[in-house]
């Protein structure tokens, strides 16, 4: 299914209120939520692990799109496939077996995703390929939310389609995503597009009908 699906990241959410928060934007329309996990080494921060995403899970139906910036990899993956994870996106640079973690990956039964930081060329997804069921594209190097696009990523997005072919392969682009750069990464093959400051500004639990314009406008 190649529509466009958008996937609020709740790293922009108001963590006093995380049950509404993620409750409010899946009553407004989102398509898929995404939780960015971060461990201070590989990325310089720290966000949530895998009680987090068991919390979440319980809140809502909607696809739980988990994406690991941490290294390793391979000790968390079980444990976050429990959580009720229902894609497990890791990071190409994470690590010197990014076959065997895919692998790991689908042997739990979930859908496996390859993530690329913007230094890293697509062309280096290529033996990979067909352990994937998504390539995230980051279009900021990880570890914030609120960063500017980076447009060069533009044209690997492109030649990513293109490399792909016919496989059955989402394409996620993770960072900076507005209404002025959805339509860039939209016309260069992304379906699903991150978004955490475009999705939550000027929202809350209170006005949650801002986050439906927020995901609407995108
Ligand atoms: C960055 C994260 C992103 C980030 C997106 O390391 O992977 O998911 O939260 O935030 P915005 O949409 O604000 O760039
Ligand atoms: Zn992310």
């Amino acid at each position: 299914d190649r529509s466009i699906k958008i996937a609020p990241s709740i790293l922009s959410a108001d963590f006093a209120n995380f049950g509404q928060e993620i409750e409010a934007i899946e009553a407004q329309g989102c398509d898929w939520v995404h939780v960015d996990v971060m461990d201070g080494h590989f990325v310089p921060n720290l966000t949530f692990g895998p009680p987090l995403c068991k919390a979440i899970r319980k809140h809502i139906k909607t696809v739980m799109d988990v994406h690991l910036m941490i290294a390793p990899v391979d000790p968390y993956l079980e444990a976050f496939a429990e959580a009720g994870a229902d894609v497990i996106t890791l990071h190409l640079e994470a690590g010197a077996h990014t076959h065997r973690s895919l692998q790991a990956v689908r042997d739990l039964e979930k859908k496996a995703g390859l993530a690329l930081n913007p230094g890293t060329p697509v062309e280096a997804a290529l033996p990979l390929l067909d352990l994937c069921d998504l390539i995230c594209i980051m279009t900021v190097n990880p570890g914030f939310g609120g960063q500017k696009f980076i447009h060069s990523q533009i044209d690997q997005i492109r030649r990513l389609r293109a490399l792909i072919g016919d496989r059955p392969i989402h394409i996620e682009v993770d960072g900076g995503v507005d209404p002025s750069t959805a339509p860039l990464v939209a016309e260069a093959g992304a379906d699903v597009l991150v978004a955490g400051s475009a999705v939550f500004r000027n929202g809350s639990v209170d006005q949650p009908s801002v986050y439906g314009a927020n995901i609407q406008a995108l």
